[in-house]
């Protein structure tokens, strides 16, 4: 097959950025890749030039769902092992006042994970996920690696990974006139590792029951100051700030640009009382009404391998609901750690947890379509060592 000129030079112009790795931030990258912060989504597909199988898995698995936005992924190319990948998680890009023992966080790197070994299999490269291999790092993360991947020719492609571009994490209300049927849960079920893993639940009591627990657990985070303040501080307000730092909390767009300008969306407007902040809360509630379903994760105990494997679920999940044409939200405000949350905590354990660790818990319906959420380029990720 030939392709087009033009096809080849946009290839090799985003394979030439992801090529050079950056020691940190990613600030020198082109304008073109700055002024879109979605940019790397397509720039995913084009990496097939580069000629690092390992570059290629990356410029994929920087597309992962990771909690809010945070993309805490350092992934490293030793010189002296050029089939391996250090994933490490960089430790200024965690959450710790709603994820103080970075649980959460570890998931998202467990879908970082997965969606590197999907996005290499699809080119025919196995990978072998060695989770932690210098021991579990208590309480919370440290330098030491999260995960080594490592790659060998023979990978099976994985048909999920056909879905990896479409994938979102759907914020919006669902439509409650049409159901999710049985089969959809059942098909769902068998993406992740272990059957006893999966919950989900179509029947109007449970939903409804989760549903208030979800709710609740999210106005305490939203009148908890410093569980508040950890998600406004994280706000891009406006293209200009989400181009400079295209993770976090995005917030642009049409007509949210201009009331960014106009000085209508700022900080302040998002603290308590404030008219930003009535605004967030009238939008959620109805958001949740409108859920026809949860699904929800569980492990037998709490280690961090476990956590990283819960990555590895939700992801294939995500990938799955897209597939059937499903949207799916986590909302984990009930599974977050600190202490005001805690009677949130224990409920949903009891109600979900079949005596182990919830890990995640979404919303699941029919949704609309929304556009991909910011990333840094995978270069910015990179590291050489
Ligand atoms: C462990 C984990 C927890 C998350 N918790 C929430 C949440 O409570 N509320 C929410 O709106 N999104 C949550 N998300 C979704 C992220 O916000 C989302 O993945 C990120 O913004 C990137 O968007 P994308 O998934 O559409 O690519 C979570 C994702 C992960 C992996």
């Amino acid at each position: 097959m030939t392709l087009p000129r033009r096809h080849i030079l946009r290839a090799a112009g985003a394979a030439a950025l992801i090529l050079s790795p950056l020691p940190s931030g990613g600030r020198a990258l082109g304008q073109a890749v700055r002024s879109d912060p979605a940019a790397p989504w397509a720039e995913a597909p084009a990496a097939a030039a580069h000629p690092d199988p390992r570059i290629r898995a990356l410029a994929w698995a920087v597309l992962a769902p990771n909690p809010h936005n945070r993309q805490p992924w350092i992934a490293e190319l030793p010189a002296a092992a050029p089939d391996t990948v250090v994933l490490r998680c960089d430790l200024d890009r965690r959450l710790p006042v709603t994820d103080p023992f970075d649980r959460q966080i570890t998931i998202g790197l467990g879908a970082f994970a997965e969606l590197f070994r999907l996005a290499a299999a699809a080119q025919g490269f196995a990978t072998t996920v060695t989770p932690f291999p210098e021991g579990e790092p208590r309480p919370r993360l440290d330098g030491r690696p999260v995960a080594l991947l490592r790659l060998a020719p023979g990978g099976v492609p994985d048909p999920l990974f056909a879905h990896a571009a479409r994938r979102r994490s759907v914020k919006r209300p669902y439509d409650m006139a049409r159901p999710v049927p049985p089969e959809a849960l059942a098909a769902l079920a068998t993406q992740v590792a272990a059957p006893g893993r999966f919950g989900g639940t179509i029947a109007p009591d449970q939903v409804a029951a989760i549903r208030g627990l979800a709710w609740r657990a999210w106005q305490t985070e939203a009148t908890t100051g410093p569980a508040h303040l950890e998600s406004v501080d994280l706000m891009r307000m406006g293209r200009e700030a989400v181009a400079a730092q295209p993770d976090g909390i995005s917030i642009y767009g049409p007509g949210l640009d201009e009331a960014v300008a106009a000085g209508q969306i700022t900080r302040e407007a998002m603290l308590p009382g404030r008219p930003g902040y009535d605004i967030m809360v009238a939008r959620y509630a109805p958001m949740l009404e409108a859920t026809p379903a949860y699904v929800w994760t569980s492990t037998p105990g709490n280690s961090r391998a476990e956590a990283l494997a819960s990555g590895r679920d939700w992801l294939r999940l995500n990938l799955a609901a897209t597939g059937l044409g499903l949207s799916l939200h986590p909302v984990s405000q009930a599974l977050q750690e600190f202490p005001e949350m805690a009677e949130h905590y224990a409920e949903a354990q009891a109600m979900l947890g079949q005596g182990g660790t919830v890990q995640m818990l979404g919303r699941l319906g029919y949704g609309p379509a929304v556009p991909p959420t910011p990333r840094w380029p995978a270069a910015t990720r990179i590291r050489p060592a």
